[in-house]
């Protein structure tokens, strides 16, 4: 069975006092019997006040929104995986689609990464998706297969299955504008598969979420599709109430 995921992405959001009232509201509220792995990504600076806050708390985890392929070195303005390890993260975000775009990280860039991650105790949840005009162009399946593939051929077939992958359409981004359910089941389930053709044996134990302007009245449909499993949310992470409602959907 695999496991259910709900990941908040702060993205370059909050103050230590506004991470602080986000990350006390959620875990005062977190239904913890629920078989839902909660994960908090905040900015690198705000790790430490997450971590604090989270100290000997079940059923919620952290970590960064994106590492370097080094461990140290001469890399200014980087953060590394002993690093993120360090502030007890079990989780970090790679390929994110503003990396991708923002920041030059290449298909190739983001395969270095997620081994990287793996090979220091982290859970890459690594991201994929298509702009609007490759949907609209009808290369989505081509776009995200290639993404995908340089993952597994850079994490090697047999590990493929230590990742977490999350589709995230760029066009639903911060737009309000989510894919409806069977737009990203129709994309989950091609994930699947392409994951199948590397690793039949495990294929199916990979959480594959969902991201794109999931908010607390789309997230139920969203989560009742049959390879969604959970979600990677950015804007409605930075309300504990969405954020605990979407948590609650994925229950
Ligand atoms: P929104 O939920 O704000 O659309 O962002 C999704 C996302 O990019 C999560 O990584």
């Amino acid at each position: 069975m695999r496991r259910r995921i709900v990941a908040g992405n702060w993205k370059m959001n909050g103050t230590q006092s506004d991470a602080s009232a986000l990350v006390r509201a959620i875990s005062v509220d977190l239904n913890r019997d629920s078989a839902v792995q909660v994960v908090l990504c905040p900015p690198f600076i705000l790790i430490p006040t997450v971590a604090t806050l989270l100290t000997g708390q079940q059923g919620i985890e952290y970590g960064g929104q994106n590492l370097d392929v080094h461990d140290h070195g001469a890399y200014t303005g980087e953060i590394s995986a002993p690093m993120l390890r360090d502030f007890g993260c079990r989780y970090v975000i790679v390929g994110h689609s503003e990396r991708r775009a923002l920041y030059g990280d290449t298909d190739d860039l983001v395969a270095a990464k997620s081994r990287k991650a793996l090979d220091s105790g982290l859970t890459p949840i690594v991201c994929v998706g298509e702009s609007l005009r490759q949907r609209e162009q009808n290369t989505t399946e081509s776009v995200v297969g290639a993404q995908l593939d340089a993952v597994v051929a850079g994490v090697g077939s047999a590990r493929c299955a230590e990742i977490v992958v999350a589709y995230e359409p760029v066009w639903a981004i911060g737009t309000g504008r989510s894919a409806t359910p069977v737009q990203a089941q129709s994309v989950h389930r091609f994930i699947r598969d392409r994951l199948a053709a590397a690793n039949d044996a495990r294929a199916a134990d990979i959480p594959i979420l969902y991201g794109g302007s999931v908010k607390p009245d789309n997230a139920s449909a969203l989560f009742a599709e049959p390879d969604i499993d959970g979600g990677l949310i950015g804007g409605a992470a930075l309300s504990a109430a969405d954020f605990l409602a979407i948590c609650h959907a994925a229950a």
